[in-house]
């Protein structure tokens, strides 16, 4: 198990924590560890992203394990079967938390908890359009905490970039279940009053940050935009 980076965003006493993830949805681990070098610094959490895990597979997520040993690293492998192996894979390159869909079966759920649980692991599950408030408790009493919730970037590309109808209102609920919230899908630092007033945790931005022309600063303006949502 690696040793886990204190976050550096942890504002005033009984606010909600708010934390920033890095994703890394880039083709070559090269090109997604130079984005990574410019942020790290304004970051809490690095992501390899789904397209970075599918393009280059645990090589990715091992290389950023080596160059950045205390952060907390994400392998965002969306995972909907095969849950043990997957999540092993994951875990054994370097990884903290892995994803798993919300479409996964029960037993899948069931199989990567314990499986995060034995490698001292997490697991984050990804909300998409069409869950519900069973799967959430469902994955509570796996001992489960982490939910995402999401704008899809393919709706995105249709045209729409907009919050599935209930999301933004379920972060309270999906909280006082003792769940740890992370938001996610075309984030900036102008589009995060959305959330003001609201536990989400974990704001998670990829194009923001390794598209800009410096990412360093676009990653600091990302944390500065979270630190001052109220
Ligand atoms: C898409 C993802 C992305 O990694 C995440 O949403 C960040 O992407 P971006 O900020 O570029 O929209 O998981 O579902």
């Amino acid at each position: 198990m690696h040793t886990l980076r204190t976050s550096v965003h942890e504002g005033k006493p009984g606010a909600t924590p708010r934390q920033v993830q890095l994703a890394l949805d880039l083709r070559a681990t090269a090109t997604a560890l130079t984005a990574l070098e410019q942020a790290a610094d304004a970051i809490d959490i690095i992501e390899a992203g789904t397209v970075l895990c599918l393009s280059e597979g645990m090589h990715a997520v091992r290389a950023i394990r080596t160059a950045y040993p205390n952060h907390t690293l994400l392998a965002d492998i969306r995972i909907a079967e095969a849950g043990a192996l997957l999540s092993k894979l994951a875990f054994e390159a370097g990884a903290n938390w892995v994803t798993v869909v919300s479409g996964a079966a029960p037993a899948t759920f069931a199989t990567v908890a314990k499986v995060a649980a034995e490698c001292g692991g997490e697991v984050q599950v990804e909300l998409s359009e069409g869950w519900t408030w069973d799967l959430v408790q469902r994955c509570r009493d796996l001992g489960i905490a982490q939910f995402i919730l999401h704008r899809s970037r393919d709706a995105e590309a249709a045209g729409s970039l907009a919050w599935p109808p209930g999301d933004l209102d379920a972060i309270e609920r999906l909280h006082a279940l003792g769940g740890r919230v992370s938001v996610t899908g075309g984030l900036t630092p102008t589009t995060l009053g959305d959330f003001a007033g609201r536990p989400a945790e974990i704001f998670i931005a990829g194009r923001a940050i390794y598209g800009a022309d410096n990412p360093a600063a676009a990653a600091l303006a990302f944390r500065d935009a979270v630190l001052a949502i109220p």
